[in-house]
């Protein structure tokens, strides 16, 4: 019988191997980094640094951080996983004469400057909620439940890893739990913040000339009202279920509309559709995109439709695993999917767009302006 073999191990270098073996270790125990890096969000360690004037010597940490004595002596070694990481970055500093031990300054970095709460540090909004609600109980429940959601005969419009793991759907089950409603809720405000910031910034001219705009699923009205303070001529307003519109107090300058975009949609120049489109399978957007179509169609020019979300195929390798990765959470959260430019085009047709344009401006997601 003839074997394919995969490449024999001499062909290898020992080094090579060991190296492999050093990462398939770092990938296995993967769940730890997000434990770590929850835990420092929780103890503030971020803004901590951040008072120190960006970074701080251990012994100021261990001085500041809200730890129980009896624990100090373990947490250096949470900050050093965390800096061989890439979470904040260490810097050996040797001892000078007569001041005894050497020890570690931690900086902040990049990527834990996002993690302080001080709009002129993290530009825009801290990502600290984001990283509560990515390590959240129910979330890591229903990753234990991929490989037995993947056996399973049942359809996955039916079931959804998450549904398998805990009986009820996301909105169902976290809806009635109002400690995951909390960190749900905070961070699509703090995403909304950090992104809609963004896209006012990069994509002016998207926005220009607009007079009246619908944020369709737009939540708690975070990207409505960044779009109208930076925009104050565009009349903006926001489409959710009535459950989520009820609990809302109105701000003003934006006005909130309860209803159900499968059903209907308020005509407007502009359409907002910003991380909708992604928790709803081909069918399901086709329709919601033919309710934009209409509510676009009534003045005497036709508007647009714009779409905030993830075109997958980034040339960034670090934002490539980004939008993968965004990918499978959809897929276990809510059998939503995460689309490739191609797959985005044959939605647009059928919902009876003909031009589309998309601007990668906004790192691991896109602005997709989308015309009939
Ligand atoms: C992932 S959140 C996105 C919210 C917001 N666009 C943002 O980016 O923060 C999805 C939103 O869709 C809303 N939603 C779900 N089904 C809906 C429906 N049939 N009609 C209107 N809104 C709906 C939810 O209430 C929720 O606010």
């Amino acid at each position: 019988m003839d074997m394919v073999t995969s490449m024999p191990l001499e062909a290898n270098s020992n080094g090579q191997i060991l190296q492999a073996e050093a990462e398939l270790f770092c990938h296995s125990f993967g769940y730890l980094k997000s434990m770590a890096l929850q835990s420092v969000v929780k103890l503030r360690i971020p803004d901590v640094l951040h008072r120190y004037g960006g970074a701080a010597s251990l012994p100021e940490l261990l001085s500041t951080v809200p730890i129980h004595p009896n624990k100090l002596p373990y947490l250096p070694r949470l900050m050093k996983m965390l800096a061989a990481a890439g979470i904040f970055t260490a810097e050996d500093v040797p001892a000078t004469v007569g001041d005894g031990e050497p020890t570690t300054l931690y900086h902040l970095n990049a990527v834990s400057r996002l993690l302080v709460d001080d709009a002129s540090v993290n530009g825009g909004a801290s990502m600290s909620p984001c990283v509560l609600l990515g390590t959240v109980p129910l979330f890591l429940g229903a990753s234990l439940k991929l490989h037995e959601w993947l056996q399973s005969e049942e359809q996955a419009t039916t079931e959804t890893p998450f549904m398998l793991a805990h009986g009820g759907t996301l909105y169902g089950i976290g809806g009635r739990d109002s400690e995951f409603n909390t960190v749900f809720n905070k961070a699509m405000g703090a995403s909304s913040e950090f992104v809609a910031a963004l896209a006012v910034r990069e994509c002016r001219d998207v926005f220009a000339g607009i007079k009246s705009l619908v944020d369709v699923a737009g939540g708690n009205g975070t990207t409505a009202r960044t779009i109208a303070e930076a925009f104050p001529y565009v009349k903006c307003s926001v489409l959710d279920l009535p459950q989520v519109i009820q609990g809302i107090s109105s701000h003003g300058t934006v006005e909130f509309v309860a209803g159900d975009m499968m059903e209907f949609v308020p005509p407007a120049e502009a359409v907002l559709l910003k991380y909708v489109l992604h928790n709803w399978s081909d069918q399901d957007c086709v329709k919601i995109l033919t309710r934009c179509r209409e509510a676009i169609s009534h003045g005497e020019k036709a508007g647009k439709v714009i779409i905030i979300d993830t075109v997958v195929g980034s040339p960034s390798q670090q934002i490539l695993e980004s939008q993968v990765t965004m990918d499978l959470s959809m897929m276990m959260l809510f059998n939503g999917k995460v689309r490739e430019e191609q797959n985005w085009h044959k939605i647009f047709l059928e919902a009876g767009f003909s031009h589309y344009k998309i601007h990668n401006v906004l790192g691991m997601r896109s602005l997709i302006e989308v015309q009939p």
